[in-house]
C-alpha cells in the first residue's frame, strides 16, 4: 500500500499493526473471519467513487452501466443461494437491515417480539436500548431454564398474549439450531410475519449444517460479513409479496447511496460461497466448534447446553470460579481473541457477565482443524489456571504464536487464500 504509506503513515502503520494482529492472534469472536483477497480488493476497488441512489435501471444519476452490473449479480447471487424470491443487497449493515425489515412490516409503534438480548438475542430484536424497543412496543421470549433451549411454549404463549406483527428469531449468542418451521407455524397462529436474522450462521444454513430458512419464514436477514465472510454489510431476503416494500423502506426509507464497493464484495462473498469448498469449510467450521466444545467439557469447563450444533461455544466462567471478563483478557493476554458475553439467566450484568463466548468461523479459514481445537481448549485451560502468572501466559502466547505460524492468515499472508 505504496500511495497510503506515502500519503498517511500514521494510519498506515496502524493498518499494518492490524495485519500483524490478526495473522498472530487466535480469533474466536464468533462474528468474525477472514475475507478473501478477492473481497478485500473488490471492497476497495474505485467503486467507491460513484453515486447510486435507486437501484438498477431506476437510478436518480446518470454513469449507472458498470454499477447496475454489479448490484444484480449480487441480488441474483443472493436469491439463488438462500432460494429467496427476492434480495436486496443494500443496507449498509446487519443493525440497518433489520432497521428496514421494521420500516418495511410495520407502522410507527408497531409490535415485535424477539429473543431477549439476554437469552442470545440482538439488540435489533426488540431490545430496549435499542431502536427496536425504543420506536416499537416490544417483548421478548427466552430460553428453558433446564435445558438453554428456546422455550417455544413460551414463545407460542407471548404471542398468543402480546399478538405481535412481527417475530424475529436468529440469535448472536445461542449454540444450537433455529427451528424455523416451529417459529413459522405460530407466527401464522397470530398473523404476524416472521423474520429470520441469520447474520451469525447464514453460511450453515447454505451447507446443510442448519434449516434453511426459506420457505418457512418472511423475511430473512444477514450481515455479509461473519461466517459468509463478505465485507461488512447487510442484506434482506423475502417473500416476492414484500419486495417493494423492503426496497423502499431501504430507499429511500432509511439510506441514500448503497456502498457499490460493498455491493462488489458482497457478489465476490457469495460467488465463493456457492462453491463446494465453501460448504466444506461450513461443515469444518461445525465440526471444529464440537471438538473445541469436547475439549472444553473434558478439562472441565461448564457450556451452555452442554455443547453445541453451529459456530460457537459458551462457556460459563462462573462455574469456574471466574468473570466472563477476567477470562476474556487473561486471553488476550495469552493470544486468544474472544468476548465476554452473558450466559442465560445470569445473575451479572452485561458490563461484566459471567460467560465467554468463542467462534470457530476464523481459525477454520485459516485450515485449523479438530487437532488444533483440542490445543486450544488445553490452552484456555492453562490460562484459566494461570489468570496472573505473567511467565505462564507468556508462554502460552509463544505456543499460540507457533500455531498460527503454522496456518497462515488468508488475505494478510501473501499467497494464502480462504
Ligand atoms: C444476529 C445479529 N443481527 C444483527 C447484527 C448487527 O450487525 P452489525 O453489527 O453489522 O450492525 C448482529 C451483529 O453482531 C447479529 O449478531
Amino acid at each position: 500500500m505504496d500511495h497510503l504509506r506515502a500519503t498517511d503513515p500514521e494510519i498506515d502503520q496502524l493498518i499494518e499493526q492490524e495485519k500483524q494482529r490478526q495473522a498472530s492472534v487466535l480469533r474466536m469472536i464468533p462474528s468474525e473471519n477472514y475475507a478473501s483477497p478477492a473481497v478485500l480488493e473488490a471492497t476497495g476497488s474505485v467503486l467507491a467513487n460513484k453515486y447510486s441512489e435507486g437501484y438498477p435501471s431506476k437510478r436518480y444519476y446518470q454513469g449507472q452501466e458498470n454499477i447496475d452490473g454489479v448490484e444484480l449479480l449480487a441480488v441474483g447471487r443472493a436469491k439463488e443461494l438462500f432460494q429467496a424470491e427476492h434480495a436486496n443487497v443494500q443496507p449498509y449493515s446487519g443493525s440497518p437491515a433489520n432497521m428496514a425489515v421494521y420500516l418495511a412490516l410495520m407502522g410507527k409503534g408497531g409490535k415485535v417480539l424477539g429473543m431477549d438480548l439476554a437469552a442470545g438475542g440482538h439488540l435489533t430484536h426488540g431490545a430496549k436500548a435499542s431502536f427496536s424497543g425504543i420506536f416499537y412496543e416490544s417483548a421478548s421470549y427466552g430460553l428453558d431454564r433446564d435445558t438453554g433451549r428456546i422455550d417455544l411454549a413460551g414463545v407460542r404463549r407471548m404471542a398468543r398474549e402480546f399478538k405481535p406483527q412481527v417475530i424475529f428469531c436468529g440469535a448472536s449468542s445461542y449454540p444450537r439450531q433455529i427451528d424455523f418451521a416451529a417459529f413459522a407455524e405460530i407466527a401464522a397462529s397470530v398473523g404476524a410475519k416472521l423474520v429470520a436474522d441469520v447474520s451469525h450462521f447464514s453460511g450453515l444454513c447454505l451447507s446443510g449444517d442448519h434449516p434453511a430458512p426459506f420457505p418457512h419464514v418472511d423475511v430473512m436477514t444477514s450481515t455479509t460479513h461473519k461466517l459468509l465472510r463478505g465485507p461488512r454489510g447487510g442484506m434482506i431476503l423475502c417473500k416476492a409479496e414484500l419486495a417493494g416494500a423492503v426496497d423502499k423502506a431501504v430507499f429511500p426509507g432509511l439510506q441514500g447511496g448503497p456502498h457499490n464497493q460493498v455491493t462488489a464484495g458482497i457478489a465476490v462473498a457469495l460467488k465463493e460461497a456457492a462453491s463446494p469448498d465453501y460448504a466444506d469449510y461450513c461443515h469444518r467450521v461445525v465440526n471444529n466448534a464440537k471438538a473445541l466444545a469436547e475439549g472444553l467439557i473434558s478439562r472441565g469447563f461448564n457450556l451452555v447446553t452442554n455443547g453445541t450444533d453451529n459456530h460457537l461455544v459458551l462457556i460459563d466462567a462462573g462455574a469456574a470460579g471466574l468473570t466472563g471478563k477476567v477470562l476474556a483478557t487473561a486471553l488476550e493476554r495469552a493470544g486468544i481473541v474472544a468476548n465476554a458475553n452473558k450466559i442465560p439467566f445470569d445473575p451479572r450484568s452485561a458490563n461484566d457477565p459471567s460467560g465467554l463466548r468463542m467462534g470457530t468461523p476464523a481459525l477454520t479459514t485459516r485450515g485449523m482443524g479438530e487437532t488444533e481445537m483440542d490445543l486450544v481448549a488445553g490452552l484456555v485451560h492453562q490460562t484459566a489456571a494461570n489468570l496472573n502468572d505473567e511467565g505462564a501466559l507468556d508462554n502460552i502466547r509463544s505456543l499460540v504464536g507457533e500455531l498460527c505460524a503454522g496456518f497462515p492468515a488468508p488475505g494478510i499472508t501473501p499467497g494464502s487464500e480462504c
